[in-house]
């Protein structure tokens, strides 16, 4: 394989991003569980919010989760924010605020797999674990010419066992340039030419040594095996407020999606021909002074669809009304300091 190429292209031609800068774990760290939600550009915006912040592992162990949540508001998929708190607490608690380097005590930490792990470990000290993301499974399936499905067991394993070979085929090149940027270099490599349609073969520097462009199979790869299906659910959210300007919200808990943000009181239904007159409403409904119901179009996220509807409907007074004691009446206009999902945030913000 023509390393030297490879590491000659990504220095000619990387995209210069904060994150790339820095051999501080902590950063890198932040740059990595954010871009697991989201691409580059988008990225940045919520890696300076961050690293402005919480300049320290420590102030982010400090702060406050609803703050955090906030500061995450838009990214989706809340269990990551949540995570990256609880493992800065543990930073905090089991390394004395020095966020570690070695890959056992990264791997260790909260809401870190395999690949976070071996990217903090190489990009802040040359570590020689390899790293295997989305980008990285594409380029060597190609590179390998690889139909293994890349989202079975067996493809894993091959696939890291194909990352480690070929790392460690670049280390034992006396010449070599260190395990961070080679891990930089591929997923670079991947993110830049190396794409799921039309990769720029021509331009690539391993060109000559890729297996599906000469087999002809670089569209069919990577193999997969096939998506998990999406169950529907069915949620139907009351929009109340009152004469005084009031509303109710409340904070989601338990196992389920959007673990500690807020939302108005929901009724989830098992089925999709629920409307408001069959709904069981948690309140008497002489306190109803009038409503409207407004259907959001489905919101999709990994393994589940959502059909919401936002009943809004202004009552007599919240404040005197028998209702559910996990509910919080807040003045209106406060409801933007609460972290809310995507599809409420969609919802408030909707043009009608
Ligand atoms: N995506 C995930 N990690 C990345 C990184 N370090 N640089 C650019 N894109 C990435």
């Amino acid at each position: 394989m023509d390393f030297n190429a490879l590491i000659a292209w990504y220095r000619q031609y990387h995209r210069p991003l904060p994150w790339r800068e820095t051999h501080d774990p902590y950063r890198i760290w932040l740059s990595e569980v954010i871009l697991q939600q989201t691409r580059v550009v988008q990225g940045m915006e919520y890696y300076l919010r961050f690293t402005e912040r919480y300049p320290t592992v420590s102030a982010l162990a400090a702060a406050d989760e609803d703050e955090v949540l906030k500061l995450w508001q838009g990214l989706g998929y809340y269990s990551r924010a949540r995570n990256l708190h609880a493992a800065a607490r543990e930073v905090v608690a089991e390394h004395g605020g020095n966020f570690p380097t070695d890959y056992a005590s990264v791997r260790a930490l909260r809401g870190v797999g395999d690949y976070t792990a071996a990217a903090i470990a190489s990009f802040s000290t040359d570590a020689p674990y390899a790293v295997l993301d989305g980008n990285v499974y594409r380029v060597l399936s190609r590179l390998l010419d690889l139909d293994t499905p890349i989202d079975t067991t067996a493809g894993k394993r091959l696939f890291t066992q194909a990352a480690d070979t070929l790392l460690q085929e670049y280390l034992s090149e006396p010449t070599h340039s260190g395990a961070g940027i080679y891990n930089q270099a591929v997923m670079e490599l991947g993110a830049i030419l190396c794409t799921p349609r039309s990769p720029q073969c021509e331009a690539c520097p391993l060109g000559g040594h890729c297996l599906a462009r000469r087999n002809g199979t670089v569209d069919q790869r990577p193999v997969k095996q096939g998506r998990t299906a999406q169950t529907p659910r069915y949620f139907h959210y009351l929009h109340l407020t009152d004469a005084a300007g009031r509303t109710a919200i409340y904070r989601r808990d338990g196992k389920d999606i959007w673990k500690g943000l807020y939302e108005f009181p929901l009724i989830e239904s098992q089925t999709p021909d629920t409307t408001w007159e069959t709904l069981p409403l948690p309140l008497p409904s002489e306190a109803l002074l009038w409503r409207e119901s407004v259907r959001m179009p489905k919101h999709v996220l990994s393994h589940r669809i959502i059909h919401a509807t936002f009943h809004r409907a202004e009552v007599t007074d919240l404040s005197s009304l028998p209702l559910p004691s996990e509910w919080k009446i807040i003045p209106i206009e406060t409801l933007g300091d609460y972290a809310v999902s995507r599809l409420t945030e969609l919802y408030l913000n909707r043009q009608d």
